[in-house]
């Protein structure tokens, strides 16, 4: 199958699908392989694919682009928060992150069979009939809510470049964010344990060998990164390491302050620093009522190793991988990130 991107689709078959379709009990609707990238998803992007590749952005959106469990989550909140609420007095935010900011490409993920089917009594469901009457979901309830979401609207996507409206860094303004991938592989191990749209099951050994393969679902990491890494110039492109934002938080912020052109003072940027602290935004993630993760959550995973926000730090790789992990991910990195350039360097 040809994509609007120029990529062809092919599903995956025989024992490299019977490989993940054992280890992740989330993608029993099979899997797809994008060339050129090696690019992986569940059979459903391909659905979608032309009208994520044509999505129109608009001059005032934030696109928050990165590879899963690079910290997503924290800079949505981070530029919603600048934006929306730099004074913390606007009672939207007590709605939860990722109602305020869409996830444009969640219906790929969203009809595995290992979730009960979005009938019309889920919240997703009813937001979407609320919010886009007379609207199909089958062309995208997500893309459909972004699409009549209010200006200025902030969205994430884990989509690389190459798969988006080439338009798009003319258009809005993007923030990249990087992670060191050993505490990638961490996170997304754990992640693909407690999302049941994964439902991973097997080693955390097993687990580094598809990533060092580049067999995980939203494709190679170091190709995702090289995409934005070949644009870094752009002036509506900011990239950011996780790493950097932990360690040396208000220099990002005010980074991120004047690259979003938000001017807040200090005294806004320090406010907006300690409400999306890790801690902070933990603590709301476990007040807020949200029917969701009752459904999508391995509730025995959160209990054993925690829910989605797990530990928030940079270097907690060193709890979990053993040398041979660790070994693995060093050559992966050397080999895979070869073609960046000098300039080009992991945080840790
Ligand atoms: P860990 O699993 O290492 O804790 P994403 O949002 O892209 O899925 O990334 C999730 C990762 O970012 C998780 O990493 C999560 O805990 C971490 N994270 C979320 N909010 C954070 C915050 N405010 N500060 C630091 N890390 C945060």
């Amino acid at each position: 199958m040809l994509l609007a991107s120029g990529h062809t689709a092919e599903a995956l078959q025989g024992e490299e699908l019977e490989h993940q379709v054992r280890d992740f009990k989330g993608y029993n609707n099979g899997l797809v392989r994008l060339n050129p990238g090696r690019w992986l998803f569940p059979t459903d992007y391909t659905k979608l694919a032309d009208k994520l590749y044509d999505y129109k952005f608009r001059e005032s959106d934030v696109v928050v682009m990165t590879w899963p469990k690079c910290g997503t989550t924290w800079m949505q909140e981070i530029v919603w928060t600048m934006r929306n609420n730099p004074d913390l007095d606007n009672p939207q935010a007590m709605v939860p992150t990722h109602n305020r900011v869409p996830f444009l490409e969640l219906d790929i993920l969203l009809n595995s069979q290992n979730i009960p089917p979005l009938g019309e009594d889920s919240e997703l469901m009813k937001a979407f009939r609320y919010r886009c009457p007379h609207k199909d979901p089958k062309d995208g309830i997500l893309m459909q809510i972004t699409e009549v979401s209010p200006d200025p609207r902030t969205i994430k996507t884990h989509l690389p470049f190459s798969l988006l409206n080439p338009h798009l860094l003319d258009t809005a303004k993007v923030i990249y964010v990087a992670r060191n991938p050993k505490d990638v592989v961490v996170s997304y191990h754990h992640h693909s344990r407690l999302i049941k749209f994964h439902d991973f099951s097997s080693s955390l050994d097993q687990f580094v060998q598809y990533f060092v393969d580049d067999d995980l679902v939203f494709g190679p990491y170091w190709m995702h990164l090289k995409e934005a890494w070949e644009k870094r110039e752009h002036p509506n492109l900011h990239f950011v390491n996780y790493e950097d934002l932990k360690q040396n938080n208000m220099v990002e912020m005010r980074k991120i302050n004047e690259f979003l052109g938000t001017n807040l003072t200090e005294e806004q940027l320090q406010k907006v620093a300690k409400y999306t602290n890790f801690s902070e935004m933990k603590t709301r993630e476990e007040t807020q009522s949200d029917p969701k993760k009752t459904i999508v959550f391995n509730t025995d995973i959160v209990t054993s190793s925690g829910g989605f926000y797990r530990k928030g730090k940079a270097g907690d790789w060193k709890e979990h991988l053993t040398p041979e992990m660790e070994a693995k991910i060093d050559q992966w990195t050397q080999q895979k990130t070869k073609d960046l350039g000098s300039s080009f360097r992991f945080s840790s």
